[in-house]
């Protein structure tokens, strides 16, 4: 399932995180990049380490924690803390699925990435090319979302940012584990938890609600890893 969350950021966080995104020393994007990924990647990034990336990362993680609808599509155990990149001039990062397994040092932990994210910091008009191609069953999506909006997708799909022919691509990614591995289950109880909001907000205090509301949770006590 692709999730396209808009308005994460309010429009002060977006604009704090671009000023200081536009002072900030980057780092050539191969210095983190697998054996397999180091061939196709072209970007600039700030690395895990970088105050600059944690103190940012703070603002994106705590976005993310007011956001039901990232709550319900994510079902988030662990976030790997959101690191920022920048492409430009060319740049662009070829086909490729995101490593299964992340090491964090910042405590350490691994966590694995079931859903990828990428969050839009650079408004479309700004730049061009630069979309994120996702690969599923029903073919490729392109996807390139105003200033402040997420994309979240299954990790387990293969995908790219098209090369950036004019202007820069700023976005923050990470990764995220959830308490619901398989992306079809995840999906199901997504669209479960959608409906009963609906239902709760048209149709108040039905009897119904009470057993659908249990069957949801249910299901999320089956399947849910911890
Ligand atoms: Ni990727």
């Amino acid at each position: 399932m692709l999730l396209h969350i808009p308005q994460l950021l309010t429009t002060d966080e977006l604009t704090a995180i671009r000023s200081a995104l536009a002072q900030a020393n980057w780092e050539d994007g191969r210095n983190t990049a697998g054996h397999q990924a180091v061939k196709v990647k072209h970007n600039d990034q700030l690395s895990e380490e970088h105050p600059l990336a944690r103190e940012l990362g703070d603002v994106v993680l705590k976005a993310l924690a007011r956001s039901s609808l990232f709550t319900a599509a994510a079902l988030p155990l662990k976030v790997f803390p959101p690191l920022f990149n920048r492409y430009q001039g060319g740049g662009h990062f070829g086909m490729h699925i995101d490593t299964a397994v992340r090491l964090t040092r910042l405590p350490p932990h691994r966590v694995r990435t079931d859903l990828s994210a990428t969050l839009f910091l650079a408004a479309p008009e700004e730049y061009d090319g630069g979309e994120l191609a996702v690969e599923d069953h029903y073919g490729s999506h392109h996807v390139k979302l105003p200033a402040g909006d997420l994309i979240l997708y299954p990790a387990s799909s293969l995908h790219e940012v098209r090369p950036v022919t004019r202007g820069a691509r700023l976005a923050a990614f990470f990764w995220v584990q959830s308490m619901v591995r398989e992306d079809a289950r995840r999906s199901q109880l997504y669209e479960m938890d959608r409906a009963i909001q609906q239902l709760t907000a048209d149709h108040p205090g039905h009897p119904a609600l009470l057993k659908l509301t249990g069957v949801y949770h249910n299901l999320l006590r089956q399947w849910a890893e911890l």
